[in-house]
């Protein structure tokens, strides 16, 4: 529900359990007022009722104590008179980067508008939104805040579109997505962050005055950090405390930050990361940012990733697969890296359909020289001698074996050594006078241009269109550096990396509206591009390149914290595991890889006999449990020792089936096995052990919980079905 009271001038926008109210000062001046649990339409306006009692602020309007710095502005410039960091600055031919944008006018929309270029949430249950009309006090200059209320889901959007009215052109030099104030600072800062191989690890600390937060400026979000961020209260967990979440629909340089300022408020922004970026809007022509989409939570970080997950899987994944499961794939990586030929593929195929697999994907090495990481990348033609034959015979092949068909590309890509390079040098992101420094011995081709983007459209169209080509991993494995494009002018150069998203946007958007059967999984060296934006095309993302199960209990806890299971790429490998050389049972790889979607990077064909036997049986569990693994709604389990045993588990959407997932990571001698409390389950019901036909009342589980199992090694893991009475 959108509601505007002309007395008030307040904006009321209420979801079943949260509430965003923001109110129109007598100034013109936007506030947001109050962002967190429900409390109905009341007028706010005395919240701010002391906020004139600072000392030392610049007044505005020539009002004595009239200060809009201590203002818990919805979208502040900066200067005239706040000084804290704004959500937007925009220069003007004269140099002046001063900007005075009030309140002109407002609209409700049923549902909500698409947004120019980019991808964005769609509308699921009842969905309004609040377009609020900003103009600046001097200028033809307009802001509009488009606030989207997605009611059943308990989660609101935002984003800006700037529109220059006038007859010179402007700079944008900043234009965030989302400025959300708080009007106290007691609150930690929650964010994922990482490396290559360890991505999305949880960090939390504490508020200080000033700013903090993390950003990308690799051109995509990065496996260092991940566009989503969190206040949560102090001393929140799982299941109690007080939390606001958001994310960012984007795959490129963005900016999280919580500022706090002189009088102990904070402000939390997210958006396109103003470091090295720049926008010229011509005069009639507007800028659109990406959408932020932002929730609250009261009863800790379980429910934020609870009403995260229910919005991302109905309004995030593209449509079509947003309820579909995903099949069990066994994929050629981590078997034969480029070391293949057509009865290596088949081999691993026939063993692969044996243990009772899907899914086939034949990864990188198939395509013009491709023998080692430094050729042929842009040389999108299979290499015949290699397949042993044409790629759709093999296709064929693999498809007569009773299993999908999957292929690795990396569109995004050009090694120096190709015939693509011999033929377009120019398309390479550089700057003039300056070699293209190489990394994975490739660089990366200007995908702002649009010859690129249609080169790329054509080359993987013909690829997709292979009949029996069911799924496709497209890969980018290395950062943007060198950002500048050939083909842009001296003052668009700074517009290049939002310019890049952009095009790769336009070639998703193409190809996945032209292969809509294809299930496309997103990856960037792992997870260097998990983020909103690759979701709204690629329903599921593989999490990393390191597929250790103990290393992957913080990847894939840090992932859950707001996306869901189905969105995860999660594989069982060898031993010792190629990344960490560690050595764990195949029971913990195939316990820790079930929380997502399950699929194998191994070469089966080399499995002992009871190692096969095994991993048909994982293969069968979790075809029988996959609607619960996939879709079930998932909880991070408290553990008495939380560094070194870690727990979740899965509950059937309609509350009837459970699945509890214990690791446990070194073993300790002489000690008593501790009970692991359940949560989500009804206290009255009876919940019986699958496996052994034990029957627990739901309260028991809850209060007292599952007695685990004696640890007698290291990596070890425990897993339980229940099914409610
Ligand atoms: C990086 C990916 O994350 C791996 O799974 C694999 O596809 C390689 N690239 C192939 O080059």
């Amino acid at each position: 529900m959108i509601h505007y009271s002309q007395k008030t001038k307040n904006f009321t926008l209420i979801s079943k359990q949260t509430q965003l109210t923001l109110a129109v000062l007598e100034s013109g001046h936007l506030c947001t007022m109050y962002f967190g649990k429900k409390i109905g339409e009341v007028d706010l306006n005395y919240l701010l009722a002391h906020q004139r009692d600072a000392n030392y602020m610049a007044f505005a309007d020539g009002i004595v104590d009239f200060q809009p710095e201590i203002l818990p502005l919805t979208f502040p410039s900066f200067g005239h008179p706040d000084l804290r960091t704004p959500a937007f600055q925009i220069m003007h031919e004269n140099g002046n980067r001063i900007s005075d944008f009030r309140f002109e006018s407002y609209k409700i929309h049923e549902g909500k508008p698409p947004l120019k270029g980019l991808p964005s949430s769609h509308v699921s249950g009842k969905v309004q939104t609040l377009e609020i009309c900003l103009k600046d006090q001097t200028k033809e200059e307009f802001l509009f805040l488009f606030i989207s209320v997605f009611e059943d889901y308990d989660v609101m959007s935002q984003h800006i579109v700037f529109e220059n009215r006038t007859a010179q052109s402007v700079v944008i030099k900043k234009m965030l997505s989302l400025n959300l104030p708080f009007l106290q600072d007691h609150y930690e800062l929650v964010t994922l962050g990482g490396a290559w191989g360890r991505e999305t690890h949880v960090d939390v600390r504490q508020l200080h005055m000033g700013s903090q937060g993390i950003d990308s400026k690799r051109g995509i979000s990065g496996h260092g950090q991940n566009p989503f961020v969190a206040l949560q209260e102090i001393g929140t967990g799982e299941e109690h405390g007080e939390v606001y979440g958001a994310g960012l629909v984007y795959s490129g340089n963005f900016v999280a930050t919580a500022e706090v300022d002189m009088h102990e408020n904070v402000n939390l922004q997210l958006g396109i990361n103003p470091f090295d970026f720049s926008w010229t809007v011509l005069s009639g022509e507007s800028f659109t940012t990406p959408e932020a989409v932002f929730t609250y939570s009261d009863q800790g970080l379980n429910k934020m990733s609870h009403i995260f997950h229910r919005f991302i899987i109905d309004c995030i994944l593209p449509p079509l697969w947003k309820n579909k499961e995903r099949p069990i794939l066994v994929n050629s990586w981590e078997a034969a890296y480029f070391d293949f030929d057509r009865p290596v593929l088949l081999e691993l195929a026939k063993a692969s359909a044996e243990v009772g697999a899907e899914l086939f994907v034949l990864d990188d090495g198939w395509f013009g020289q491709r023998n080692a990481d430094n050729s042929s990348l842009g040389d999108w033609e299979p290499n015949e001698e290699k397949l042993g034959g044409s790629l759709e015979s093999l296709v064929e092949e693999v498809n007569n074996l009773g299993l999908s068909f999957g292929i690795w590309v990396e569109p995004e890509m050009i090694s120096p050594k190709s015939n693509l390079f011999e033929k377009h040098p120019d398309w390479v992101i550089s700057c003039e006078g300056y070699t293209p420094q190489l990394s994975r011995n490739q660089m990366v081709l200007d995908v702002s241009r649009e010859d690129v983007q249609e080169y790329i459209i054509e080359k993987m169209d013909r690829i997709f269109s292979i009949k029996g080509i069911s799924y496709v991993k497209w890969d980018m494995n290395r950062s943007i550096t060198d950002a500048g494009s050939l083909r842009l002018e001296a003052y668009q150069q700074e517009e290049q990396a939002h310019r890049y998203v952009l095009g790769l946007y336009k070639i998703f958007e193409t190809l996945t509206t032209r292969h809509p059967d294809i299930l496309f999984e997103g990856c960037a060296g792992g997870g260097g591009r998990f983020d909103l934006g690759t979701l709204c095309y690629t329903p599921q993302v593989w999490s990393s390149d390191c597929t250790d199960p103990i290393t992957r209990l913080s990847i894939q806890k840090g992932l859950s914290l707001f996306y869901p299971s189905i969105t995860m790429g999660s594989h069982v490998s060898a031993v010792p595991n190629h990344q960490t050389g560690r050595i764990t049972s195949l029971e913990t790889r195939g316990a820790v890889a079930m929380a997502g979607n399950l699929g194998y990077e191994l070469s089966i064909p080399d499995l002992e006999t009871s190692e096969k036997e095994e991993v048909k049986k994982q293969i069968a569990f979790y075809k029988k449990n996959r609607e619960l693994i996939q879709f079930g709604i998932h909880y991070r389990l408290q553990t008495v020792h939380p560094e070194n045993e870690k727990a979740w588990m899965k509950k059937s959407r309609n509350g009837k089936m459970i699945y509890v997932t214990y690791i446990s990571i070194l073993s300790t001698p002489n000690t008593l096995p501790k009970r692991l409390r359940l949560l989500g389950l009804e206290e009255g019901a009876y919940y019986k052990n699958v496996e052994t036909g034990e029957r627990y009342l739901g309260s028991e589980l809850l209060n007292i919980g599952l007695v685990l199992p004696k640890i007698t090694s290291d990596f070890s893991s425990a897993e339980w079905i229940f099914e409610k009475q």
